[in-house]
This record gives C-alpha cells, sequence and structure tokens, in this order.
C-alpha cells in the first residue's frame, strides 16, 4: 500500500512566527495519525527556523507513528539522529538563504563522503533514505553508498503544473517514472514528495514503485481552511483512487 507521510514542519512555521507555544507540532502529528497518515516528516533545519530541538524530543516520546527526520549531512545532525535512532533519516541539501530544499542531494559528487556520513546511521538502525532528482547517475550513487531508500524531488514536476507549460510537465513525469523504476531495479524502496497539492499528487501516487509520498506545506495550507483532518482525509482519499 502506498503510505502517506505527513509533514508538520510548518505548523511551527505558524507557532514560531508568534514565539507562542501554538499551534503545537505533537498535536498536528497526533491528528495526523487519526486521520490515517502512516508516519509523520519533520525537518530539523541547522537554523531551527521551524522545527526545533524540543519538537523533535517531543515526537520521539510520545508519538506512535515512524518518524522520518529530515536533515542536512552535517556532523551536528548525525549526532542528533544517532541520540534519537528515529524510524527514517532523509538527507536533504540545505542552504541558509532558500526558502525550501531547492533540488536533491548531489549523491554521484559527493559518493565517498556520504558513504562514510550513513555508515553510522545505518549500523544504529535508521532506514536512510536520500531526497535526489530522478537523474540515474544519483540514484545509480545512491545504490552504491547502501542507502534503503531514495525520495525523488518532485518539486519541478509540481511547479510545472499550468496550462501553458504541460509538456514540460509531462516530460518531467516520464523523468520520475524512469527514475523510480530504475531505483526499484537496483534494490531501493522509492519515495517521492516536495510541492504535492490534491492536483499533483495523481500522477504520482499511480507510479507503481513508489511506496511512500511526504507531503507538507499544502496540507498545512489546506488545514487553515477546512481542518487538518479533512485535507489529510481528502489526500489520501485521492492517491487511493490514483492507486487502486
Ligand atoms: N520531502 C522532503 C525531502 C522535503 O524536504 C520536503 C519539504 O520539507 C517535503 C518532502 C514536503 O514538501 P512540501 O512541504 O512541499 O509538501
Amino acid at each position: 500500500m502506498l503510505r502517506l507521510g505527513v509533514n508538520i514542519d510548518h505548523v511551527a512555521t505558524i507557532r514560531n512566527a508568534r514565539g507562542s507555544p501554538w499551534p503545537d507540532p505533537l498535536r498536528a502529528a497526533r491528528l495526523a495519525e487519526a486521520a490515517g497518515a502512516d508516519g509523520i516528516t519533520a525537518h530539523l533545519r541547522e537554523d531551527r527556523r521551524h522545527i526545533s530541538d524540543a519538537d523533535i524530543d517531543a515526537l520521539m516520546a510520545h508519538l506512535q507513528l515512524p518518524l522520518n527526520l529530515e536533515m542536512a549531512a552535517t556532523p551536528e545532525m548525525q549526532r542528533i539522529a544517532l541520540r534519537h535512532r528515529p524510524h527514517a533519516v532523509c538527507l536533504v541539501p540545505e542552504k541558509r538563504e532558500e526558502r525550501t530544499t531547492e533540488g536533491g542531494l548531489d549523491v554521484a559528487g559527493r559518493e565517498s563522503e556520504l558513504a562514510d556520513y550513513i555508515g553510522p546511521l545505518r549500523e544504529s538502525g535508521c532506514r536512510v533514505s536520500l531526497f535526489i532528482g530522478h537523474e540515474p547517475a544519483q540514484i545509480e550513487a545512491a545504490a552504491r553508498i547502501g542507502a534503503a531508500v531514495v525520495e525523488l524531488h518532485t518539486g519541478a514536476y509540481c511547479d510545472l503544473d499550468t496550462e501553458a507549460r504541460h509538456a514540460e510537465r509531462d516530460a518531467e513525469l516520464a523523468g520520475l517514472a524512469k527514475g523510480a523504476s530504475l531505483a526499484h531495479g537496483l534494490g531501493l524502496e522509492v519515495h517521492a514528495g516536495h510541492g504535492l497539492t490534491f492536483d499533483t499528487v495523481g500522477p504520482i501516487a499511480a507510479l507503481p514503485e513508489v511506496m511512500e509520498l511526504n507531503i507538507g506545506h499544502f496540507l498545512i495550507s489546506e488545514a487553515v481552511f477546512t481542518g487538518l483532518d479533512d485535507a489529510i482525509r481528502e489526500m489520501r482519499r485521492r492517491m487511493d483512487e490514483a492507486r487502486p
């Protein structure tokens, strides 16, 4: 079955805008669980602009669902992950000036460094996932260094979802489909995420090799109007519709 991981970063973004204790990301995670989420994703950024160390402590202590900890491949983040040993660690590229994660990790260009980096995480029992583009060189490098999972970046596909750019969007979707098939063939579990909405989730959910989608910003945005429970249930419904 296709799993839905709900990314709760932007609950913390709203909280941090006022320095108040609410809305509480742990409460959002529990609500997501009740609405049918299969996992919770949280990105502990180096600048702590949304999720905080205390949020990770609380999620690890109280959450029943598996936690997918997104983080940059830095020594500090490795220490934090080894202390908590979440179900999964997803390595993402991180730049301070970016608004959100732009592009995938350059695994092919940093192969031996990343192989060394993920060694202790794998030994500690975390499933290591690498957030990458669908280029074959990146997927093959991920397989060579022993990652369990690749998460394919769907941001470009989502950004092209306008009337004028459907041909480019279809080409990007074809690239994602090829990448998913290559990764699966190399023994990697395939996840996908970034920028997904009610309108763009269907074709990605329909890719047979994709086992998990991680979705955040749109769900939290939609929750402002309909509540988180309805937003998650509707996303789940659309995923199930695309993958009967
Ligand atoms: N997957 C990864 C690796 C991400 O970095 C993000 C954004 O934090 C997401 C999924 C979720 O993206 P969005 O918030 O646009 O749904």
